[in-house]
């Protein structure tokens, strides 16, 4: 981590226009260019493992975290300087701009966002505008507090999906079967098209703020969309999540695409426009990398519960990833999804440095 500029250029900006963080390990990887070793980060780092994340948020609503600038970048540094990480991403939630333009939700602890007032008619889309970036000045101000302090580490944005946004709203709460999406999806196809189209533009809004900010990479979060088959996706997902990627393309922002159980939607995901495809650890990333296509870095896979169990299986667990990843363009290593709050965070700082080890060249 670096100290503020004096330059007067843009916090983590260098001469050239290109980021401080634009040779890092991470960044490279996206963009499938040679690492001096694999960069590893973890979904859901800035969160309840660390004890000093749990101390900092003691009585402060997790809605109201993501609104305090300095406790965001607080957060959002702690796995950095713990784990020796190579990206850091923003502590905020995938709800914030849902919230920012008005709906009344919350995030209950346990649980996870519950809205009010579920959506199911076409007037409820009378309430999702689009998001200013004046709804959110925490935002920009917490990324150019962020940047100033990473220096040559690079900052990830994010934004929930269009599909596993719609599944919240619509349900009014976390779901196993997402039986009233699927029910607005199957029975009204028009409305739901315009429901993504619109989610779509918010969420493209949202991470454009980010990257004005400067976010160096953008990851798209559709947790819950390997609910869906095939066919199923394409027609009434994928163009609203291409839609969010073309609205971030061109800025030279890596583009991270996740989702979990999406085995089966790999190819698409992919051709939705992404750079990078995030995997679970249901697929080996070799294989992964033959369902996605050429021409796209790979994140993943290791299996978040691998690290309850004892070193040496983590270890050979971790080998395991990195040899399947061992002909991909580009590889960055990761979970196959968040971290899990009961994780001992000392297992994450371990795993971390083994894969340096392991992949330095
Ligand atoms: O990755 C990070 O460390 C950055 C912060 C981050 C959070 N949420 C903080 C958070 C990120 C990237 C998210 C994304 C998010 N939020 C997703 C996509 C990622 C995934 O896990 O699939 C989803 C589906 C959500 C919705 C959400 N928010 C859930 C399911 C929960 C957990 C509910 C619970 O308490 O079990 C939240 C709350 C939340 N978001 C917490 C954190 C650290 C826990 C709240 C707390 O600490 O009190």
């Amino acid at each position: 981590m670096s100290e503020r500029t004096e330059t007067g250029r843009p916090a983590g900006q260098q001469e050239n226009g290109r980021s401080a963080a634009y040779d890092s390990a991470f960044l490279r990887a996206c963009r499938r260019e040679p690492v001096p070793h694999t960069p590893v980060w973890f979904m859901r780092q800035a969160g309840r493992s660390l004890p000093e994340y749990r101390k900092l948020r003691e009585g402060i609503p997790m809605l109201e975290s993501c609104m305090r600038p300095e406790l965001v970048t607080e957060i959002t540094l702690q796995p950095v300087r713990r784990h020796d990480v190579d990206a850091a991403i923003f502590f905020s939630d995938i709800v914030v701009p849902l919230k920012a333009i008005g709906i009344d939700l919350d995030i209950k602890p346990g649980v996870g966002p519950v809205v009010a007032e579920p959506f199911r008619t076409r007037a409820d889309l009378d309430r999702l505008r689009d998001l200013d970036p004046s709804d959110v000045p925490y935002v920009t101000e917490a990324i150019g507090l962020l940047t100033a302090e990473l220096g040559a580490t690079p900052l990830i944005g994010f934004a929930g999906a269009p599909f596993t946004l719609a599944s919240y709203l619509v349900e009014g709460g976390p779901s196993r079967n997402h039986e009233h999406t699927k029910a607005l999806m199957y029975g009204d196809p028009e409305l739901w098209a315009d429901l993504l189209d619109r989610l779509a533009d918010i969420t493209a809004s949202f991470l454009k703020v980010q990257i004005a900010a400067g976010a160096s990479a953008v990851q798209l979060f559709d947790s819950w969309v390997g609910a869906l088959a095939p066919a199923d996706y394409r027609r009434s997902v994928m163009p609203a999540s291409a839609k969010v990627f073309d609205a971030v393309a061109g800025h030279g922002v890596p583009r991270i695409h996740f989702g979990v159980g999406t085995g089966e939607l790999l190819g698409l995901m992919g051709e939705a426009g992404a750079d990078v495809v995030g995997v679970d650890w249901r697929v080996p990333l070799s294989e992964a990398a033959r369902r996605v296509g050429p021409g796209k870095a790979l994140q993943g896979n290791l299996d978040p519960a691998v690290l309850f169990a004892g070193r040496e299986a983590v270890e050979e667990k971790t080998r395991e990833v990195l040899s399947a990843a061992a002909g991909l363009e580009g590889h960055i290593f990761n979970l196959g999804h968040g971290v899990l709050p009961t994780t001992d965070p000392e297992a994450l700082t371990r795993l971390v440095s083994y894969v340096h080890e392991q992949t330095a060249r």
